[in-house]
C-alpha cells in the first residue's frame, strides 16, 4: 500500500471584519476551498496580528468567532483540514520570539506593509506588534513546515522574509525547516466597488460592498444602484465600462462562466436585466450559506468546542517543529 502525502499549505486571514465580502471570496477564500482537494490545508485566523494595530477586545472575540464560522459555511471542512484560531497554539508566539532574534532590525524595517501601516498610525501610535508583525507571520507558516502558502500579490514581500528566515534558521543550526514558496493568487476575479468601480471592494465602502451576511433585499438594492454608464450596451470592456464589467464578472465568478458569455447572454437587453441577473444569483449564493451560518452560531458553545479541537489538532502538527527548534537553538529539554 503506498499513502499518497498531499501537499501541504497553510494561510491565514485576520479576524478585523464583521463579515467575509463578496470580493474577498472570490478574490482568495474561494481557492482555500478548492485546494483541500488537491492539499493538506491548514488555515488560521490569525487574531494575535488582529491587536497589532488599536481594537476593541469583545468585538475581537465575537469577530473571531464569526469568522470561523463563515470559514466553514463557505466550505472549509474542519474534518478535512485544520482550521483553527491562532491565538490557541501558544507556538507561534514562541516560534515568533525566536524567529526575531534571528531578523535585523533593517530587515524588518524594509516592508513595506509595516512603513505603510505605521504612517497611517503616526510613530507614536505604531507598536512594535507592527512592527514584528511579518515574523509572526514567518513562525505561522514555518511551525507547520508549510510548502505553500496561497495569499495575494501584496503578501509577497512577507512570504520572502519567511523565506529568508527559513534558510537562515537552518544554515545556523541544521535543517529544521521547510523553505516555503508563495503561491500568489492570481486574482481571476478582481471584484470592484459596486458605487466606484476604479477600487477594490471594500467593507469600507458600505455601498459598494457586498457581505456574505447581508440581507437579500439589502443586496438587490446596492446592485440595482450599481454605478454603470450611459451608452445601454451590454459588452465586456473593463477599461471604457467598468461598473458593467464588475457586474459580468461577479455574474460569471458565480456561475462558472466567463464574463464575456454573461455579456453575450444579456445584449441588447440594457442594464436592467443583466443588475437582476447578478442580483439572483449572489443572492442565491448567500442564502445558504446564511442557512449554514445561522446553524453554526446557534449553539455558542459547540462552536466554541469545533474552534477548540482545531486548535488541539494544529497544536499537534505544530509541537515537533518547536521541539525541534528549542532543541537546536540550545535551550534544555527533556526530564521526560
Ligand atoms: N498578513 C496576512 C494578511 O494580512 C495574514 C496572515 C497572517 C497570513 N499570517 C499568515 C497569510 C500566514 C498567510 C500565511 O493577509
Amino acid at each position: 500500500m503506498t499513502i499518497v502525502t498531499l501537499p501541504r499549505v497553510f494561510s491565514g486571514i485576520q479576524p478585523t471584519s464583521d463579515s467575509i465580502h463578496l470580493g474577498n471570496y472570490l478574490g482568495a477564500l474561494s481557492h482555500w476551498v478548492t485546494l483541500q482537494q488537491t492539499h493538506d490545508c491548514i488555515y488560521c485566523v490569525v487574531d494575535l496580528h488582529a491587536i497589532t494595530v488599536e481594537h476593541d477586545p469583545a468585538l475581537l472575540r465575537q469577530r473571531t468567532r464569526m469568522l470561523y464560522a463563515q470559514l466553514v459555511a463557505i466550505g472549509v471542512d474542519p474534518s478535512r483540514s485544520t482550521l483553527f484560531v491562532q491565538s490557541q497554539v501558544p507556538a507561534h508566539a514562541e516560534l515568533q520570539w525566536v524567529l526575531g532574534c534571528i531578523t535585523g532590525m533593517g530587515e524588518a524595517g524594509r516592508m513595506t506593509q509595516f512603513k505603510d501601516k505605521s504612517q497611517k498610525e503616526g510613530s507614536d501610535r505604531a507598536t512594535v506588534g507592527l512592527f514584528t508583525y511579518p515574523i509572526l507571520q514567518a513562525a505561522d507558516i514555518l511551525l507547520y513546515q508549510a510548502a505553500g502558502v496561497p495569499v495575494g500579490e501584496d503578501q509577497r514581500q512577507h512570504l520572502e522574509l519567511s523565506r529568508d528566515l527559513a534558510g537562515r534558521f537552518n544554515g545556523r543550526f541544521g535543517d529544521t525547516f521547510t523553505v516555503p514558496e508563495a503561491l500568489i493568487v492570481k486574482e481571476t476575479a478582481k471584484i470592484l466597488d459596486l458605487q466606484d468601480p476604479t477600487s477594490k471592494m471594500s467593507k469600507s465602502s458600505p455601498a459598494g460592498c457586498l457581505s456574505l451576511l447581508d440581507p437579500p433585499a439589502d443586496i438587490v438594492k446596492r446592485v440595482k444602484r450599481a454605478v454603470t454608464d450611459s451608452d445601454g450596451e451590454v459588452r465586456f470592456d473593463p477599461q471604457n465600462k467598468p461598473g458593467l464589467a464588475n457586474l459580468l464578472t461577479i455574474h460569471a465568478a458565480l456561475t462558472g462562466g466567463t464574463p464575456t458569455q454573461s455579456a453575450d447572454q444579456f445584449s441588447g437587453g440594457g442594464y436592467g436585466p443583466i443588475k437582476a441577473a447578478v442580483a439572483d444569483v449572489v443572492v442565491a449564493f448567500v442564502e445558504p450559506l446564511q442557512q449554514r451560518l445561522a446553524e453554526l452560531t446557534a449553539d455558542p458553545a459547540e462552536l466554541d468546542r469545533m474552534i477548540a479541537a482545531g486548535g488541539e489538532r494544529a497544536a499537534a502538527l505544530a509541537a515537533p517543529t518547536i521541539a525541534a527548534v528549542y532543541e537546536r537553538i540550545g535551550f534544555v529539554r527533556g526530564g521526560a
